[in-house]
């Protein structure tokens, strides 16, 4: 039986008050943190490096889920790791790595856990065999990029069958969701297989965050 675990995706807090951002979600034990670094080449977007990562590494005790949405993302995993601490993981895009089971043995060997994100366009027969490499299976229900985006409802199939291959191979292997996810379709989608639920602007510009935060956990709880 898989944990439902809330993480949620700080892209579209308030960056100019991130300690009290950090203090909240601590304060509201999430289950994980997800971090989304965009390089303005593999998506539209630019965020932050490795630098802020390790600012918030140093200001919060929950694990870190770093989401790579950059390309050649082998150029950065020892600076990342150097970042982070062994219980947290990174994630990279099965679209970014021509030799993607290197690029995971680097992530295994610099001591974090490792997750495949897959765009919403890339088929699972993708990363079918790295499975025995991998602790997260990241599937993007929105193209990468932005939050605040709908939920591509086609995607909930390919959760599904996520779910029947990690169940078949026999691995403990978590199925992520990222884009889109909010308090209405949360149930369906977490029913559909998934059970780390990312959430980002559903909770940062929710009127009062922590509630939202706290009505989301309560119905994890009960799924
Ligand atoms: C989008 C990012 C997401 C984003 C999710 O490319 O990977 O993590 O922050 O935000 P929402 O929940 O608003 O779709
Ligand atoms: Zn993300």
């Amino acid at each position: 039986m898989f944990k439902n675990k809330l993480a949620p995706s700080i892209l579209n807090a308030d960056f100019s008050c991130l300690k009290e951002v950090l203090l909240l979600l601590e304060r509201c034990k999430v289950d994980l943190v997800h971090l989304d670094v965009m390089d303005g080449n593999f998506v539209p977007n630019i965020t932050f490096g490795p630098k802020i990562v390790n600012t918030i590494r140093k200001n919060i005790s929950l694990p870190l889920s770093v989401h790579l949405m950059i390309e050649k993302p082998e150029r950065y995993i020892e600076v990342f790791s150097k970042a982070l601490f062994t219980r947290d993981s990174i994630i990279v895009h099965v679209e970014t790595c021509p030799h993607l089971d290197k690029t995971l043995q680097m992530i295994i060997d610099s001591g974090l856990k490792t997750g495949v994100a897959l765009n919403p366009a890339t088929p699972l027969e993708m990363i079918k065999h790295v499975l025995d490499k991998l602790n997260v299976i990241l599937i993007m229900t929105v193209n990468p990029g932005f939050g605040g985006q709908q939920f591509i409802t086609t995607m909930i199939k390919k959760i599904t069958q996520a779910r029947e291959i990690v169940n078949k191979f026999g691995k403990n292997i978590d199925i992520q969701v990222d884009g889109g996810v909010n308090i209405k379709n949360i149930e369906t989608v977490n029913k559909a297989g998934a059970n780390i639920l990312v959430v980002g602007s559903e909770i940062f510009e929710a009127e009062n965050p922590e509630n939202m935060i706290r009505d989301i956990q309560k119905k994890l709880q009960i799924l």
